[in-house]
């Protein structure tokens, strides 16, 4: 079983931002006064079980780089890399010795300090390599067709229905994940063309025929990819009543 203390946080800002139009890189885009990443450390930050923030960076945002100055306090910071992948393992890379590390994606910044320590928690009392938020999917989900089934075009080029996929037992995953490090490790070991593909940490490890178990979330912990999800995440820190 993992110990309670000394737990790194992976913290990845390394992503371009493309889909949100933005200037800047996705992380330091502001969200009610405070960046997506100066709010998701700050929650790390906070957390009783985190000793150290390791954050990966956009390689180009160099240490003389104007936006490095709204970097918080306290992190070590990282080049990361051109995947998500290697953005975990550079950061990986410069984390102090610790038996647990948690991955979070700076892009998701409504996570909670209770979401943090909930995966941890699973973690040390689970027999398992990995602990991540997950919430049951609601929506009903549809297959869209690949190709025309040769009947009439559908209106405006809108993808027909193939299929209606059964929805018990799926889970939408989130950050933060929590992994045994010697588990990440060997699973960030895998060729680059399987890490390439990875959206997550988590499928990597089961790639491996590691053991990791669904953490219950919050649907609130959105992951910021559009100019949409940036006035949600807004929205909702004023509903939340959270600064
Ligand atoms: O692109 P997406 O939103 O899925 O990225 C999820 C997280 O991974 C973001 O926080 C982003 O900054 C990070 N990322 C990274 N390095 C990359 C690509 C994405 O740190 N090369």
């Amino acid at each position: 079983m993992a110990e309670k203390s000394s737990v790194v946080a992976l913290l990845l800002a390394a992503g371009s931002g493309v889909r949100l139009k933005s200037p800047v890189p996705k992380a330091f885009v502001q969200l009610r006064g405070a960046t997506l990443l100066q709010r998701s450390a700050k929650t790390l930050a906070e957390s009783p079980s985190i000793d150290q923030i390791v954050v990966a960076l956009p390689p180009d945002l160099t240490a003389d780089h104007p936006l490095r100055a709204s970097l918080p306090s306290g992190v070590t910071a990282v080049a990361g890399g051109p995947t998500r992948s290697q953005s975990v393992a550079s950061a990986l890379a410069a984390a102090a010795h610790s038996e647990v590390v948690l991955v979070h994606d700076a892009a998701r910044p409504l996570l909670s300090v209770a979401l943090v320590e909930a995966v941890l928690q699973a973690l040390r009392l689970g027999d398992v390599d990995g602990a991540i938020a997950a919430v049951p999917l609601t929506d009903t989900l549809k297959l869209a067709a690949a190709a025309q089934d040769g009947g009439p075009p559908p209106p405006q080029s809108l993808p027909l229905v193939a299929a209606t996929i059964p929805r018990e037992g799926l889970f939408a995953v989130q950050t933060p994940q929590a992994f045994l490090r010697r588990a990440l490790a060997r699973a960030l070991a895998q060729p680059p063309e399987v890490l390439a593909q990875a959206t997550d940490d988590a499928s990597l490890i089961e790639g491996i025929g590691g053991r990791v178990v669904l953490v219950p979330s919050f649907a609130g912990n959105i992951k910021i990819t559009t100019e949409e999800d940036l006035k949600l995440a807004s929205a909702l820190l004023c509903a939340l009543q959270r600064d």
